[in-house]
């Protein structure tokens, strides 16, 4: 059986969205198999019967701040994390909690396309500071963000790594950034959910380690579920370093939140940030080595254009060379690959619309497949 064949029984949404002559790049997930601290965690789990409800266990808080501390030189406050059933809804309900009936609620683009349901979804504004491209790098525009933080936002949701364009922001931004929260009264909701994912090219930053006011205005929202491939089972956290902001959030937040996580997602993260650094080290190497093949079979395609990336499995990739708008659709349709639109990552469907992001966590071959489709497809153009 061929490896596309093996993986096309998997049941999960980047398997059975499209047909199966569809090679799918679009949803964040991974195609590699899962530590093995992680596999025999959930297996003990069924054969003990142990499915019941979860309950905030205090191993979930130790094993995070130590993996922070291991990775990141950073300890969080251990008895300050709380499970939750995963990144969407800590954003959907923190940004609930924090701006009851809505408020302005400001985003970088383009960006993860959730962002802008968690905003309309806690009836909240969605404003933008686009990232600046510097170098082929894409940055935070701390001007523009200081502009829009004057002209008033209640909430910044910082995607720290940045999904799509895997930026590991600098120290020096992330600090400047905690000054101007606090001088606006902003609160940083800083989603970090791909900084297990940053290559050894960079360093991950994690925001409340910059400073005293970055951990007086900041909440981290985060999982063990996309670094570690088990966004299925349900489970993520919030973690707060701020006693008063803890309980301004808490005081709002329906009690059920944390009992609302699966008892697996909390098991889960356990063994992943406790027991499969080994098998994380493993997975960056794969990721680091796909984008170097990715950049390589790019290199003389004049229909794309890509961009230093030094974190996540997402390629955010420039298809103005096609000469089309939406060339996801057409590369979905006549190629039989599904990559994410650009215009999804925009906040009002209408920018980057010749752009597309493509799921490189996967196998060489299967990447290299991709390119030769899509290749194909522009050459009829
Ligand atoms: C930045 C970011 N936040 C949150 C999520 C979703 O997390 P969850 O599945 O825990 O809701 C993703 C998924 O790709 C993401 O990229």
């Amino acid at each position: 059986m061929s490896r596309l064949d093996e993986l096309r029984q998997r049941k999960s949404v980047k398997w059975r969205r499209f047909a199966e002559d569809v090679i799918p790049m679009h949803v964040a997930e991974m195609d590699f198999p899962l530590s093995p601290a992680i596999k025999n965690s959930l297996i003990e789990m069924i054969e003990n019967d142990d499915l019941g409800y979860a309950y905030p266990l205090d191993e979930l808080g130790q094993s995070f701040s130590s993996f922070s501390d291991r990775h990141w030189g950073f300890l969080p406050k251990s008895e300050m994390v709380f499970p939750v059933t995963d990144v969407g809804v800590a954003g959907v309900e923190l940004l609930r909690a924090l701006v009851p009936g809505g408020g302005r609620v400001l985003v970088n683009s383009p960006i993860y396309a959730s962002f802008r349901k968690w905003i309309s979804e806690s009836k909240s504004q969605i404003i933008d500071a686009p990232l600046r491209l510097v170098e082929n790098s894409w940055v935070l525009d701390l001007d523009q963000i200081e502009q829009r933080f004057k002209e008033g936002v209640d909430v910044y949701l910082l995607c720290s790594p940045h999904n799509p364009v895997g930026a590991a922001h600098s120290k020096e931004d992330l600090i400047s950034i905690a000054d101007l929260a606090e001088r606006y009264s902003v609160t940083v909701l800083a989603d970090e959910i791909h900084a297990p994912l940053t290559h050894s090219s960079a360093r991950f930053i994690p925001f409340a380690s910059v400073s005293e006011q970055a951990r007086e205005v900041g909440i981290t929202i985060t999982s063990s579920s996309k670094s570690f491939n088990t966004a299925g089972v349900k489970g993520g956290l919030m973690s707060f370093e701020s006693e008063a902001l803890k309980n301004r959030a808490m005081e709002k937040l329906p009690m059920a939140v944390p009992y609302r996580t699966s008892i697996l997602g909390i098991a889960s993260m356990i063994a992943s940030y406790a027991e499969s650094d080994q098998w994380l080290g493993e997975t960056v190497a794969r990721i680091e080595s796909n984008f170097k093949l990715l950049n390589t079979l790019l290199e003389d395609k004049p229909w794309v254009e890509t961009y230093n990336q030094n974190a996540t499995y997402l390629a955010w990739l420039n298809l103005e060379g096609l000469g089309i708008d939406n060339p996801a659709s057409e590369i979905l349709d006549k190629g039989r690959v599904s990559l994410v639109a650009g215009s999804d990552h925009s906040i009002d469907d209408k920018g980057y619309l010749r752009f597309a992001r493509m799921n490189i966590g996967t196998y060489p071959e299967i990447i290299e497949q991709a390119i030769e489709r899509i290749n194909a497809l522009a050459q009829t153009r």
